[in-house]
This record gives C-alpha cells, structure tokens and sequence, in this order.
C-alpha cells in the first residue's frame, strides 16, 4: 500500500477530526482531556483540565456519555463520580505507573501498624485504594486536605513520596507517614536539573510539579522564601494560571512535556522551556485521534467499577470536593 503525502494525510486528520465532532453530538458526548494528552486530542476536547478540574467537570456534566482522554484512574475517578454515565477511556492499557506502586494488600497491612490514623491519598491510586481512605486529594489541593485534618490526628499519605514531602514540610506536620511510591516521569529528573537550567535561563521561572523528585533539596529554599521565590510548586493547571498571571516571560517548566502545547497557546508572548524533553508519558500518549474515533463508534473501553468499592471510594472524593 501506498504511504500518504503530507497532504494527503492533514486531509485525512481533518476528516477524522470532523467525524469525531458529528460522533459526539450524536452519542450526546464530552470529551474530557489531560493537560498531558497530545495537541490533536486537546484542541478537540470540550475541556482541558488537570485530575482536579477533570473531576470536577465529570462530576458537573449533563452529556450520557464521558470519553475520557487520560489514564486509567481518571477514567475511573469519572465512573465513581458519575454511577448513572457511560465513562469511556480510548485505550484500556493507558495505565499509571504512580498508582501502580502501591496495592490493597500494602494499604491494608500499613492501616494495620497505624489503626487510628486518617488516610490521605493522591487520586493517582486504584478505586480500590480510594475506597480505603478518607479522603482523596489531588497536586492542586494536597495542602488544603492535609491542613483541614485535626493536627493531632496521624495521616498516611499516599503513594507518591515527593507530593508527600512537600506536603510535609509545608504543612509542618511531624504526624505524616508516606509511602514510598513514584512516579517514573517525575522521579527520574535529577536535582542537578534545576541549577541547570536556571543558569541557561537565569530570569525565566521554574514551574514545577510536586511529584517531580528534583524538587526534594530545594524544600528549604522554597519554604524560607515563601512564595516569593523563582521555583513555583504547583498542579498542571496552577502552572497554566501562573504563566498567565507572572510578569515573568521566560519559564522552565517541570512536568510532562504535553502541558507546553497549552501553555505555549495560552501564552503566545511567553517562552517555555522543558526542564527535560525526555519527560513524556507513554500512558497519556496512548491516546490517539483513531483511538478517540474508534471509542465513539464502538463504544469501547467502558470503564466499570464494582458497586460496593465505588460506594466508598465515592466518599473519600466528596470529601476532598466538600473542602472547597
Ligand atoms: P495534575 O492533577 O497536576 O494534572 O497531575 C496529574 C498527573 O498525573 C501528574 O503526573
Ligand atoms: Fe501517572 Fe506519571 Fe503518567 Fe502522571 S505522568 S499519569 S503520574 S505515570
């Protein structure tokens, strides 16, 4: 068979865009899409968000159907959120490294050696584990959950370490425990890349997420300087709203390269520079426009949770929504 010209292939990706359009309004759909998906994938969705706003707009929808253009627990965060919608993810392998790092057995047997204390988990974690904890949390309001929690009460924080350090050391809290958990996109930049590019771009500012592990050493700077400083800690979205609101025009940005397509639209005065081009998720990336187009027509992969785990995991999310 014959490759495409360049021509011949913009036309096809026009056609297919144009027949995912007419394919949602005819299922009655929203597509929802990760700061993280590729640029094809994010122009088309109807919202744009990180795993907090995601939610929410699940939570919020009046469509019959949820196509979910993310990872696996988002899918399902959707369902748990939205018992009565048909949540679809394009690709059921899109999975999640963080999430994967810790299982029903480990939480069960780590409740066992802390009976009295509260369970926090960041909503990168399985339905199964939400329906264990008391609360869910996301990188946008990790701080807010934690410090709404009564000072004295033990907290197991989980799975990501670097959230659950910064965390920490924001909140001053001692009662902390935090699993060991990472994420490999994050956890694999090193410390030395800060110092890096702030020499290569000594006026720009660094956005960076709290699961990155290059954030760990510079917990002090950032708390003594509170807030002031050039290192801005924050979710997908936070990083949005502050390139939009800094008077600052040069960025480095710490997290999974999708977010520079958003950022850079948003922002065309604005230069970002990853911190690491290597920072891509093939999870997110598994999302395609045929894979989009394929989900609407065959109405795969229906994501499912059993009714007794999405009854108590439903909980631990409402009662991170019911902070705000
Ligand atoms: P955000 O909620 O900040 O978008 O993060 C989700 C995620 O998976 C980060 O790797
Ligand atoms: Fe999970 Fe990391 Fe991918 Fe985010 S970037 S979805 S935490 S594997």
């Amino acid at each position: 068979m014959q490759s495409m010209t360049p021509a011949q292939s913009t036309a096809a990706t026009a056609e297919m865009i144009c027949q995912i359009k007419q394919l949602k309004k005819d299922r009655n759909a929203v597509i929802l899409a990760h700061n993280y998906q590729i640029a094809e994938i994010q122009d088309l969705a109807d919202y744009v968000g990180d795993s907090l706003g995601l939610s929410r707009q699940a939570a919020a929808t009046t469509s019959e159907v949820i196509v979910f253009c993310g990872v696996h627990f988002m899918a399902e965060t959707a369902a748990i959120l939205c018992p009565d919608k048909r949540v679809l993810l394009p690709e059921p392998e899109a999975g999640c490294s963080l999430a994967a790092s810790i299982d029903l057995d480990d939480l069960k047997a780590w409740k066992a050696e802390h009976p009295q204390a509260t369970v926090v988990s960041y909503v990168n974690t399985s339905a199964a584990i939400k329906a264990e904890s008391d609360y869910c949390c996301t990188s946008s309001n990790a701080l807010k959950v934690v410090q709404s929690i009564a000072p004295d009460r033990e907290i197991l924080f989980l799975p990501d370490q670097f959230l659950g350090s910064w965390v920490k050391k924001m909140t001053g809290r001692q009662n902390m425990h935090i699993w060991m958990g990472e994420c490999h996109v994050h956890a694999a930049v090193p410390p030395s890349s800060i110092d890096c590019k702030l020499r290569e771009f000594p006026q720009a500012e660094l956005l960076i997420h709290p699961e990155c592990g290059c954030l760990t050493p510079y917990l002090d700077r950032i708390t003594q300087d509170n807030g002031s400083c050039q290192l801005k800690v924050t979710s997908t979205e936070g990083m949005l709203k502050r390139a939009h609101d800094s008077a600052a025009i040069e960025f480095v940005v710490a997290t999974e390269t999708g977010i520079l397509h958003r950022l850079q639209k948003e922002n065309p005065g604005k230069v970002f520079h990853p911190i690491d081009r290597k920072m891509n998720c093939q999870y997110m990336k598994m999302i395609t426009l045929e894979k989009l187009h394929r989900s609407l027509v065959e109405d795969v992969f229906p994501i499912s949770v059993p009714e007794a785990v999405k009854e108590k995991a439903r909980r631990s999310l409402e009662a991170m929504i019911s902070i705000f």
